[in-house]
């Protein structure tokens, strides 16, 4: 119970159909089972219902929210409904982020690029903008963001990595100017995870095989050659969320099996 009596926000926390679990809903299976209460935000209201139902069936309090991070209004419609059901926000956990149609700089296109800047960095700023004040009159709380390995390593998806690498700046902005309010604020920054996302999203887009995508991630990972799970992220999250990393803030956290040492 290392999140007993807390109360957290996950942003994010429906997924993309597939066949594994999603970061957002492994981490809020992982947060409930641990004791803490739980507002589930998604654009995809079904699939917040779902992780919801899910953990509510293994004994957990949850409710589920549909809200868009594209929208200020919706970001402090969820911060208010957290306050006002649970009478606190512990923790916030931004785990939203997508990729598709992103490409070299050269390639991709305006809209797509203002699209995933959008819901990736600037939806992670509203959605911390609008809990924020709740946490600073707490005099309490905990952020953890949601990065990638992408923000440090070079990939082919000048958005995505833009993004993500803009999250880690931000992070650490947020973690000084609130640190004297109690407020903590780190990142995890995961590698190749095997997610739906990662690979039913990839192999829908390339027209190959899940078993293809599955294979040529796993060959990059130092570490045995296998990509994670979404349960190493939540694992990750769980010690950032918790009162053991009382001391941790404004770190940048890789869950990559080893990617980001790789020089060379
Ligand atoms: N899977 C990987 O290999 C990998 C690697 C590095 C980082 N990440 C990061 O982990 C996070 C989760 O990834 P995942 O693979 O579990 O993806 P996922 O697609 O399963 O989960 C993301 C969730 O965000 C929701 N969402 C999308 N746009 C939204 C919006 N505008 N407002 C509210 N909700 C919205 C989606 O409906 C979905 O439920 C993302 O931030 C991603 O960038 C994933």
């Amino acid at each position: 119970m290392r999140l007993e009596d807390k109360v957290a926000i996950i942003v994010g926390a429906g997924q993309t159909p597939g066949e594994t679990l999603g970061n957002g809903r492994a981490t809020s299976l992982l947060f409930a089972r641990e004791g803490a209460k739980l507002l589930l935000v998604d654009k995809d209201k079904t699939s917040a219902e779902e992780t919801a139902s899910l953990v509510q069936s293994e004994g957990g309090t949850a409710e589920a929210v549909q809200a868009d991070v594209q929208s200020m209004d919706d970001c402090e419609r969820f911060a208010a409904r957290c306050k006002e059901r649970f009478g606190r926000i512990d923790i916030l956990h931004n785990n939203v982020g997508i990729g598709a149609g992103d490409a070299p700089v050269h390639k991709v296109n305006e809209e797509t690029w203002l699209r995933i800047l959008d819901v990736n960095l600037t939806g992670a700023y509203r959605s911390c903008h609008a809990d924020l004040p709740i946490m600073r009159e707490q005099g309490y709380g905990c952020i953890t963001n949601i990065s990638s390995v992408a923000a440090i390593c070079a990939t082919r998806t000048a958005a995505y990595r833009a993004s993500k690498a803009g999250m880690n700046a931000m992070s650490q902005d947020i973690a000084m100017s609130n640190a004297k309010y109690g407020i903590r604020v780190n990142v995890i920054m995961p590698g190749l995870m095997d997610t739906p996302m990662a690979i039913e999203g990839y192999a829908k887009a390339r027209g190959v095989s899940r078993e293809e995508v599955r294979e040529g991630r796993n060959k990059l990972v130092p570490l045995q050659k296998q990509m994670g799970t979404a349960w190493d992220v939540a694992y990750a999250a769980l010690y950032l969320s918790s009162d053991e990393a009382k001391f941790v803030t404004g770190a940048l956290l890789p869950v990559d099996g080893g990617q980001s040492a790789k020089v060379g």
